[in-house]
């Protein structure tokens, strides 16, 4: 009986031990586990500001390089691509636009310009910029001009130069151009690759998110008003500026091909000068277009002039409803010839400049004074007198 019930009792306490020690280890087991996702959290968290989600870009301006360090070009670049995004460090790197120089063909260009975000609200405070888009054969000869346009306006702009490949800058370029030339290719007058020189500048120039309106402007262009009026005019219309008409002559219509059907139809065929002036919507529309372009690039080439018909005519086929069908770019084609006329030092007067910053126009359905922004063409030899001019008649 007495050791029966000694064989009990240590049968009893053996399980009790057995329990504890199994409880004890799962216990144990269990701390651990907690211990290192503690650890884990922690590490995750502490190494995450430490490693930036991109690598700076560090592509050197190999064609482009001039007589600039890469340093000089770095700081220059980034007073004007500098956007005033004040905002968290994985948005930032983002955001951050690419290097003006970069190693895209246009292919992989145009694809990345075409991205945009479906959200149509910026979640940080985003200061619209004006994209100046110069397509010149050589340099932008009254830059002079132009510099004293955008004094004291930095941050609200940028600028953008498409030049002949062959061009070689001899001078050192004025400091707003200095650094702005994109990657470009040959252009040839009248030819359909004027048209892919406007979109690569449009989408070089999309891909800073802070680029809100888009002009394309040539080395003979100048500005009628000053820098504020001109961006609040572009910032507050609720429209696109490309000019857009039916010409039945034959050099409207009768530049239309019949091959260009099932796509464009002779009653969709529109024309209009080149200079444009649009907003970020159609800026993205136009460099994603891959249906009505390459018609273009087929059978509109030679004698068709691409650039007087592909964005008219693109333009009046899907967004007729935002255009305004005419340009801001004044233009004197009174004397009729395939080309407009040129202006000389000796045309240059108060009286000619006031004449054109009045004209009678409609602007957001309202009716207004200010029809046209800026004016062609203007020879190299206008530069000086302008630049004397311009405080007293243009306000800059
Ligand atoms: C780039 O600059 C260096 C000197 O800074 C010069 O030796 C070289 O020839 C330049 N390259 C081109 C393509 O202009
Ligand atoms: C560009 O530079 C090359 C070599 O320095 C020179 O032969 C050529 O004439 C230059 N082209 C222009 C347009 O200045
Ligand atoms: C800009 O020009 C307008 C007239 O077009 C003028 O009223 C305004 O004062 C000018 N602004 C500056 C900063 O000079
Ligand atoms: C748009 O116009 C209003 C006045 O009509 C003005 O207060 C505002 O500053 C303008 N916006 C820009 C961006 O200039
Ligand atoms: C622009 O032209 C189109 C025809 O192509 C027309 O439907 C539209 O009403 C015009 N817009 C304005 C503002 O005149």
């Amino acid at each position: 009986m007495n050791a029966q019930f000694h064989f009990v009792q240590i049968l009893t306490y053996i399980l009790i031990l057995a329990f504890g020690v199994t409880i004890g280890v799962i216990f144990s087991f269990y701390l651990k586990d907690c211990n290192f996702s503690l650890q884990f959290t922690q590490l995750s968290l502490s190494s995450f500001p430490r490693t930036p989600p991109l690598p700076p870009t560090t592509i050197e301006p190999e064609v482009y390089n001039e007589t600039k360090t890469r340093t000089q070009i770095q700081t220059q670049t980034q007073t004007q691509t500098q956007t005033q995004i004040d905002t968290h460090v994985g948005l930032k790197e983002f955001l951050k636009p690419p290097h003006v120089v970069h190693d895209m063909d246009d292919e992989e260009l145009l694809w990345r310009a075409s991205m945009s975000a479906k959200i149509p609200d910026y979640p940080f405070d985003r200061v619209p910029k004006v994209a100046f888009m110069f397509l010149t054969r050589g340099p932008v000869f009254l830059a002079p001009l132009w510099e004293q346009f955008f004094k004291g306006h930095e941050g609200y702009y940028s600028i953008y130069v498409h030049s002949n490949p062959s061009y070689n800058a001899s001078r050192p370029e004025s400091p707003v151009f200095q650094a702005r030339r994109i990657p470009s290719k040959e252009v040839e007058w009248g030819n359909v690759n004027m048209v892919e020189a406007e979109r690569r500048l449009l989408a070089n120039a999309l891909l800073d998110i802070s680029n809100q309106r888009f002009v394309l402007l040539s080395e003979s262009c100048i500005p009628l008003f000053n820098f504020s009026t001109i961006y609040s005019y572009l910032m507050n219309s609720t429209q696109n500026y490309v000019m857009a008409f039916d010409d039945p002559s034959p050099v409207g219509r009768g530049r239309y091909s019949i091959q260009m059907l099932p796509e464009i139809s002779l009653k969709q065929w529109r024309k209009g000068y080149q200079w444009f002036e649009m907003d970020r919507g159609l800026a993205l529309d136009v460099v994603s277009d891959r249906k009505y372009f390459p018609v273009f690039q087929e059978y509109c080439r030679g004698s068709c002039y691409a650039d007087e018909h592909y964005l008219p005519t693109y333009v009046s086929i899907k967004f007729w409803e935002g255009n305004s069908n005419r340009s801001l770019t004044w233009v004197d084609w009174s004397k009729g010839g395939p080309h407009p006329s040129k202006f000389l030092k000796s045309d240059i007067t108060v009286k000619f400049l006031e004449s054109l910053r009045n004209h009678k126009c409609k602007y957001n359905g309202d009716s207004t004074n200010a029809c046209f922004l800026f004016a062609r063409k203007f020879a190299p030899s206008t530069l000086s007198k302008l630049i004397k001019i311009a405080p007293m008649v243009m306000h800059f």
